[in-house]
């Protein structure tokens, strides 16, 4: 089972067998429980054929929301003997992470899209379980490369099984602006259409990004958009020829340099301009947090940077949000509440200002280049990915704790993980499975359980098990020689 859950005993000579008959029993009613108790019914239809109604009560299957708050939000507990299944949650959200658990415990063909034979066993077992940090995420770059909502929700999909709880989707860079502005119109009608070498690019429309919002709120799973600035703006500064410092809107940028756009900090447009993007994003994202970039900023001067970074920070608190940014970002002075994201590769510089948002008050989520990209090769014969963070190996990637890896940070400070996966090389979904699968998990793990329990020989041997849950899931993964695959 991945991520390993926080205690775990098996329960001898007990196997539940799911049965033609069985029902699915909710306790304690609310909406959002009755859509986890209907999405495992669903699930297990298809591949069972049973009808598996879900009906008000004690069940076969019994998914309650009447667990004792000291569970926690997304704690759960499981047991599973040989005459019923019970999952116990305090909120509909742990009730989902149970059931995460218990699709995890089925046989994996319980994920096919078509009926298949049983029996469908699960041996006996008790799980008490809680995650580890409140920040577990995924993000994805769809501005060097566009990925359509049907990619996204199949991104939310595979990131929700081993319980990722943010999408964080990176929706401007220099190569495409993503995301539907109406106050902006050129944005999308001139800023979407191009990515890296020269596709169509594309963008989310109002109503796609609400889809994306709600499928993955059904999901759990919060969406954190980044607008990246004053850096990574070409695709703006290409729509609209007022928000550059000379007034000349600059070509399409197809290629993959990094550090030579700025929004011209010294305009009061440019400021305007943020504050109605971000005012628009901010009325689609039911989540707290918006993602401001910050990184890379090389062609703006230190000291406008450092100006900079305050008054958009002021524009995202203005519309209700918590300011999210690249490590960069802590070189200013943070408002209240801002998560700092780490993407170093073990440097002083990126270590220091890390140091330097908690010293701020500010969180910190951990997505440490040279472990937790997903997008770096794993090997020198990896077809595609970047190299510049070094060569990431499946061991790699899962051999690290959040908590220590930057020495001097107070472990309170650390709320997460992410792990990234920038798009440059990456240009279609099978591609993105490759880089993600088999390293996502291993960043999830991270994210949920206890560092006692992290440890990579028996991860590894847990990993290969999941291997057969791809094969039916059809996810491309890469089929890393460190790992046994059966
Ligand atoms: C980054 O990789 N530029 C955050």
């Amino acid at each position: 089972m991945i991520p390993q859950p926080v205690t775990q005993s098996p329960l001898p000579d007990q196997t539940f067998t799911l049965q033609s008959s069985a029902t699915v029993g909710l306790v304690g009613d609310s909406d959002a429980a009755s859509r986890v108790a209907d999405h495992l019914a669903t699930l297990l239809r298809v591949s069972t054929g049973f009808p598996l109604p879900v009906e008000p009560g004690t069940g076969t299957i019994t998914l309650s929301t009447d667990g004792p708050s000291s569970l926690g939000a997304e704690g759960y507990e499981l047991r599973v003997d040989s005459t019923a299944v019970t999952v116990t949650a305090a909120t509909p959200e742990g009730l989902f992470r149970g059931v995460t658990t218990l699709r995890q415990l089925l046989p994996a063909k319980a994920e096919a899209g078509t009926e298949q034979a049983g029996p469908w066993e699960i041996d006996g077992v008790e799980i008490s379980d809680a995650p580890r940090y409140p920040y577990r995420g995924v993000m994805v770059d769809v501005s060097r490369h566009f990925r359509s909502v049907a990619e996204i929700k199949r991104c939310i999909d595979l990131a929700s099984l081993y319980k990722l709880n943010r999408l964080h989707l990176h929706l401007s860079d220099d190569q495409g602006w993503r995301v539907q502005v109406d106050s902006w119109p050129d944005l999308t009608k001139h800023g979407a259409s191009s990515e890296v070498g020269g596709g169509p690019g594309g963008h989310y429309t109002k109503a796609d990004y609400a889809e994306i919002v709600m499928y993955a709120a059904d999901r759990f799973m919060t969406v954190v958009p980044e607008i990246d600035t004053p850096g990574h703006t070409n695709a703006a500064l290409s729509s609209y020829a007022d928000l550059n410092a000379d007034g000349e809107a600059p070509p399409y940028y197809t290629a993959t340099e990094v550090g030579f756009s700025s929004l011209a900090v010294h305009k009061d447009l440019t400021y305007e301009f943020l504050d109605d993007v971000f005012r628009e994003v901010a009325e689609q994202t039911p989540g707290d947090v918006i993602h401001l970039g910050g990184d890379e900023a090389h062609s703006t001067p230190h000291s406008d940077y450092l100006a900079f970074v305050p008054k958009a920070a002021e524009l995202v608190v203005k519309h209700g949000k918590r300011v999210m940014g690249w490590h960069e970002i802590a070189d200013a002075s943070l408002p209240a509440g801002s998560i700092v994201q780490y993407w170093g590769t073990d440097d002083d510089r990126a270590q220091d200002l890390t140091r330097n948002a908690a010293a701020q008050g500010a969180e910190v989520v951990m997505s440490p280049a040279n472990r937790a990209y997903l997008d770096m090769k794993y090997d020198q014969d990896t077809p595609y990915g970047l190299d510049w963070a070094g060569l990431i190996s499946v061991e790699t990637s899962y051999s690290w704790d959040p908590a220590t890896l930057i020495p001097g940070l107070a472990e309170s400070a650390v709320i997460g993980v992410e792990g990234p996966l920038w798009s440059e090389t990456l240009d279609d979904m099978a591609k993105l499975e490759f880089m993600a699968f088999p390293r996502l998990p291993g960043i999830a793990e991270l994210g949920w359980s206890p560092a006692s329990a992290l440890d990579w020989t028996t991860y590894k041997v847990r990993l290969a098990g999941q291997a057969t849950r791809w094969d039916v899931l059809g996810v491309n993964f890469y089929r890393a020689p460190e790992i046994d695959w059966a």
